[in-house]
């Protein structure tokens, strides 16, 4: 018999076609998060799923599906599952690392760069027809190069982040819960610091930790208050790490300059007073929304599913105390 296989939102074809080789799959192509009752449902039967990091997975849902065996999430981060209640109770994780850290680099600059040289409000501007021509003193934004970047976390995408700012000339500073080795500091120019230093020093801060219970509101008032005024703030990691009434409250009171952001506390919501801040520049998640990643994310939850239904170890198993 063919193990029974949910999954929950749309996906690419050739993604449910590598599941389909091997499983009987039931698929919500409608591309909308399903609700927990009805999530409960369509899971209690199934072996297997694959998911968005929009589905929370936690010890409830799992109490309802006796017969799962592996949750695969298109996504590097899995904060929207409880992989300890999984764990408990024998359900493999598998996540997709590795395959969007350059794509979300790339983002995490667009935002960056487009919140330095205010390119959203300047497109705005001229198609509102308001431009009457180029002025000296127009749309003067801050530069980029040889200016100084922090790197809050420097797991496989704060590195993709620092090698580009090697190509703006920029001194990099960084903060992580362990430092990187000589050798990738020498390679990238990197200097190791703690993190009120590198809040206090840095022209742009990128954030680019995990969200854990540690992490949580890692930037708040406290750390918005170190800032430069003219210092602009990254977040393409998770929402919650940034506590977005402080930040809303440091820009209104011009502890810092701006703030280009991918991710946000209560997705989908944005926090009001940020939607209509110009010095803000906002993307809803889509950090790793190139077409290949997104493709090549799908595909190898595609593959962890599958492995771990015909018995084999899933390549991204995030909590391998299951196979003990
Ligand atoms: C992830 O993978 O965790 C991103 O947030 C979505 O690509």
């Amino acid at each position: 018999m063919r193990p029974k296989v949910l999954i929950t939102r749309k996906i690419f074809d050739e993604a449910i076609a590598i599941v389909k080789e091997y499983c009987e799959v039931e698929d919500n192509q409608g591309d909308y998060p399903l609700p927990s009752h009805v999530l409960i449902q369509k899971l209690k039967d199934k072996m297997g799923a694959i998911v968005l990091l929009t589905d929370r997975i936690d010890d409830d849902i799992l109490s309802h599906c006796p017969k799962l065996k592996i949750i695969s999430n298109v996504a590097v981060g899995y904060n929207n599952i409880d992989v300890e209640a999984c764990t408990r109770r024998k359900v493999m994780v598998t996540n997709t690392p590795g395959v969007l850290d350059d794509t979300t680099a790339d983002l995490t600059w667009a935002l960056l760069l487009a919140t330095a040289r205010r390119v959203v409000e300047a497109d705005h501007y001229l198609r509102s027809s308001k431009w009457m021509g180029w002025k000296l003193m127009e749309f003067l934004g801050y530069d980029v190069h040889h200016k100084v970047l922090g790197i809050c976390g420097l797991g496989r995408i704060g590195q993709r982040v620092a090698r580009r700012a090697k190509g703006f000339d920029m001194q990099i500073l960084y903060t992580d819960v362990i430092q990187a080795s000589t050798s990738i500091e020498e390679e990238l120019g990197l200097r190791f610091v703690d993190k009120k230093t590198l809040l206090t020093e840095s022209d742009f801060v990128t954030l680019h930790v995990p969200l854990l219970p540690q992490t949580a509101h890692y930037i708040s008032t406290a750390e918005l208050a170190f800032m430069k005024p003219t210092a602009i703030l990254v977040n393409a990691s998770r929402g919650p790490v940034v506590d977005e009434k402080a930040l809303v409250q440091a820009l209104q009171e011009r502890k810092i300059a701006g703030a280009g952001l991918d991710v946000y506390e209560r997705e989908p919501e944005v926090e009001p007073a940020l939607i209509q801040m110009k010095n803000v520049v906002l993307a809803p998640h889509i950090a790793s929304a190139s077409r290949e990643t997104r493709l090549r994310m799908a595909t190898m939850a595609a593959e962890n599913l599958v492995a771990g239904l015909i018995g084999k170890r899933p390549p991204n198993l995030v909590n391998e105390e299951v196979l003990q």
